[in-house]
């Protein structure tokens, strides 16, 4: 690195100074800036030249910086005119600045409850299996959460049995300055805590690490909750409780208020994760993509998994629009929401004597004990002389008239696009209804609905039998039934339609989503005591249901910090990698679970008591359609599949290097990055986001396809086989499923390793059958086998450019 004197700083500082004061003579919008400065210099306590020259300037202008960044990388939080920022850009060894927006956390948002299909993946826990869970060394895997803060009481995060804080723990826990309700206190499970001020959200309750959404302590206790034999939600979803990794520790960033998550806070909490020794950092929240160098997620996360942590994200709810994953740079882990197999059914009768039973899903508690028959009307019967036919049929706000809805059950229909069920249901409330039964095809995700309030969720094929038996009849009445959550109901998983899709809008070459993970009506811990989240009438709840990606990312990050006790030595590239190529897409019934009712729900366990049966069919988005991998990636995510993957895609870090220069980053601004890149680090000549096909990651994906002529990409893999003794040396097979139209060859066919960390390279060639584009986006996959382990890479084919925007 070039070094200058001090004489060029002073005179650098001089320069930069009466620029600062010209340009703040003309009245320019100032705001919250974050100055990213690449690496961190490996002497933390001088920083490097142009750290200490930014730092000058911005204490010679009079600018206190709200952050600076000096453990995972270099840079700087403050409060700047556009002309500062602009200055600052240019200054050597900057390399982005950029607006500090805010992040949002990728919930759905609370009451969300869910729905039918659910995958069910767990459960049959005994307190033996908890204590020899224990006994695992399992224990000493950190996972750090970025996200609204915890709740250190909640028994999810009890320590008892836990063995000391390890020794490799450097971080720190925070009182904060609230002590309400009491201090905030970590223990042997909590080991570590810290809060971060956001500029735009000044409340001094919010000094602490503690959690006042529940986003936060909802996430940590998916990923890494302790077992509660006797978790319930009012009596629904009963069961076991416990988070993917129960013996990992948990350390909390809190980056989150109310008002979302402050970027320059969550690059302050990245910097202060990779400090502290984290192993696998857990963030549920995203900002679109535009730029990679501006978004502290993708920023932070290359430093943390440049420092060997694992960083795990949620893809985001913005779908099921094409190009909406967002945390899709190469080096995240980008999870998408999947169903598991447990239903909230709230069933419908019609009529008095000869009844008909209509299935309905929804999450009510006001006739949990008892069933009441009502009357039954359509909402468009319903409408007000002055509103408008669309508005009252679909319950909207002043459309329906009170003197007709009360003491009704109200069937309304749902609008297409943007649908807000919780509004409607407010409506039929207000007016005094006492039930609603909304007729909707996409009914997974039932978030947005009020418990306290009878709602129940029916097909459109079931909504005809109900209007016409309204039709027919002089006094239509219905009973909306109590709810019963079931598991086995239904085939699951599936993809709800919240659930971001692939694919990447930057660039067509990479393939993200990763991988898929239960995201849809999970019941996790949540803050004690939280009037907001109680239904009416009702204490408030130890658990709580919620739905999103936000749910999907602690699913995986759970199983990753598994993994990373397992296997020490694994780099975050390996653990992706097993996580991916042991995907599923086929749906799953289990075949020697009896299906009880009110029965264990919630996320992952270990126990392999349960088993599945593939049924051969294929996993669906909720809509019906066959998944593709821009749905889901390489799949659902399996539980064991990942401890023993066979061979392992590694992306290293000239392949994330690589990645920027493809985007079209210069060289010299990626040099500021990395300071572990080889010496006289240059971009590759020529190159374009096409080449993002070449990197070495588990999947594949091509663009710009005209099918003329032929594309090739590389890959290698590495025998990583441990488990079982005797299958170093060990020969694989490939297998090819390609869609039609598109002829895909691998060369060679067989690889032969001959022991453990042996890495083999292997050629797939695309071409086009009909020598023509192709018509559609093609999907297949790769499977490499040894008749022990299947190593599975999906694959994408388009002839779209690499940049261009769906519509
Ligand atoms: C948050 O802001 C308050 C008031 O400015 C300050 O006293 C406190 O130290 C800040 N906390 C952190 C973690 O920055
Ligand atoms: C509501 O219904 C009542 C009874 O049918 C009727 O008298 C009244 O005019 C209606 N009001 C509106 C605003 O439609
Ligand atoms: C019921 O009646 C309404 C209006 O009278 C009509 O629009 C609808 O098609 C009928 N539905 C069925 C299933 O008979």
């Amino acid at each position: 690195m070039k070094r200058f004197s001090t004489v060029t700083v002073i005179f650098f500082v001089f320069l930069l100074l009466s620029a600062i004061q010209n340009c703040e003579s003309e009245t320019s919008k100032s705001g919250d800036y974050i100055i990213y400065m690449g690496a961190a210099s490996s002497d933390e306590s001088t920083g490097n030249d142009h750290v200490g020259l930014m730092s000058t300037m911005l204490k010679r202008s009079g600018k206190t910086p709200r952050h600076r960044y000096k453990h995972g990388f270099s840079g700087f939080a403050a409060h700047l005119s556009e002309d500062e920022a602009r200055i600052m850009s240019k200054q050597p060894g900057v390399v982005s600045v950029f607006p500090d927006q805010m992040l949002q956390l990728h919930t759905t948002r609370s009451w969300d409850f869910l729905v039918q299909e659910s995958y069910q993946r767990q459960t049959h826990f005994t307190e033996t299996n908890s204590q020899q869970e224990l006994d695992v060394a399992e224990g000493d895997t950190i996972i750090g959460f970025i996200d609204s803060g915890i709740w250190p009481e909640s028994e999810s995060f009890n320590d008892r049995h836990m063995h000391p804080v390890p020794e490799k723990w450097k971080g720190t826990c925070m009182r904060g300055k609230k002590t309400q309700p009491d201090s905030f206190l970590c223990n042997r499970k909590i080991i570590g805590a810290r809060y971060y001020n956001s500029s735009f959200f000044l409340d001094p309750d919010y000094e602490t690490p503690r959690d006042f959404l529940g986003h936060g302590t909802h996430v940590a206790s998916i990923a890494a909750g302790r077992i509660i034999s006797d978790a319930s939600y009012y009596g629904l979803a009963g069961g076991t409780m416990r988070g993917g990794s129960p013996t990992s520790r948990i350390a909390m960033y809190r980056a989150c208020s109310l008002l979302g998550c402050q970027g320059s806070s969550i690059l302050a909490a990245f910097d202060d994760a990779i400090a502290d020794g984290v192993d696998v950092i857990s963030v549920s929240m995203g900002l679109f993509p535009d730029n990679v160098l501006e978004d502290p997620l993708a920023i932070g996360s290359f430093h943390a998994v440049e420092r060997g942590i694992t960083v795990v994200c949620s893809a985001g709810n913005l779908g099921p629009s094409s190009q909406s994953v967002v945390n899709a740079a190469p080096w995240m882990i980008t999870v998408s929401a999947s169903t598991i197999d447990r239903g909230f059914q709230s069933n419908i009768l019609l009529g008095g004597k000869n009844s008909r039973l209509i299935e309905g899903v929804g999450i009510n508690l006001a006739n949990i004990d008892k069933t009441q028959a009502n009357k039954l009307i359509h909402a468009r019967s319903a409408k007000r002389f002055d509103a408008n036919e669309d508005d009252a049929r679909t319950c909207a706000a002043d459309a329906m008239n009170g003197t007709i809805v009360e003491g009704k059950i109200v069937v309304c229909d749902n609008d297409v696009g943007e649908k807000v069920i919780q509004w409607k249901s407010q409506e039929v409330k207000k007016l005094g209804g006492t039930g609603m039964i909304l007729i909707d095809d996409n009914s997974m995700d039932l978030s947005f609905i009020d418990p306290s309030f009878l709602v129940t969720i029916i097909k459109t094929e079931d909504g005809l039998q109900i209007m016409s038996y309204i039709n027919s009849t002089r006094e239509p009445i219905a009973t909306i039934m109590p709810t019963r959550s079931l598991t086995g109901h239904e085939l699951a998983p599936s993809i709800p339609s919240f659930s971001s899709r692939g694919p990447y809008l930057l660039t067509r070459s990479i393939l993200k989503p990763d991988i898929a993970a239960p995201g849809v009506n999970i019941v996790a811990s949540w803050l004690i005591g939280d009037l907001n989240a109680a239904p009416q009438g009702k204490p408030p709840p130890l658990v709580n249901i919620e739905s999103g990606t936000s749910m999907s990312c602690p699913h995986v990050s759970g199983i990753a910090a598994r993994l990373k006790s397992e296997n020490p030595s694994w780099s975050p590239a390996a653990i992706r990698s097993a996580i991916m190529t042991t995907g599923e897409t086929s749906k799953y019934q289990e075949s020697v679970m009896d299906y009880r009712f009110d029965q264990p729900q919630l996320t992952f366990s270990l126990s392999a008591a349960v088993q599945m049966t593939n049924t051969g069919s294929y996993i669906t988005t909720e809509a019906g359609a066959k998944a593709t991998p821009y749905d889901f990636g390489a799949g659902q995510v399996t539980l064991f599949g990942p401890s023993s993957p066979g061979l392992v895609y590694e992306t290293n870090h000239m392949d994330y290097l690589n990645f920027l220069c493809y985007l079209g980053f210069a060289s010299d601004q990626i040099r500021k990055i990395s300071n572990r890149m080889p010496q006289g680090f240059a971009c590759p000549e020529q190159s374009s986001k096409g080449d993002i096909s070449n990197i070495n990651y588990p999947s594949i994906s091509v663009s710009n396809f005209n099918g003329k002529e032929t594309r090739r990409v590389s890959r290698t893999v590495t025998n990583v086989a441990s488990r079982l003794v005797g299958d170093e040396d060990t020969v694989y097979t490939v297998s090819i499923d390609a869609p039609e139209g598109l002829q895909v060859r691998v060369v060679p066919r067989r690889l032969h390793f001959r022991k453990i960390g042996d890495k083999l390279s292997y050629q797939v060639t695309f071409s086009s059958t009909s020598k023509s584009t192709l018509k559609e986006d093609a999907f297949g996959s790769i499977t490499w086998s040894n008749g022990m382990y299947n190593v599975r890479s999906p694959f994408a084919v388009t002839s779209k450019a690499d940049d261009t925007q769906d519509q």
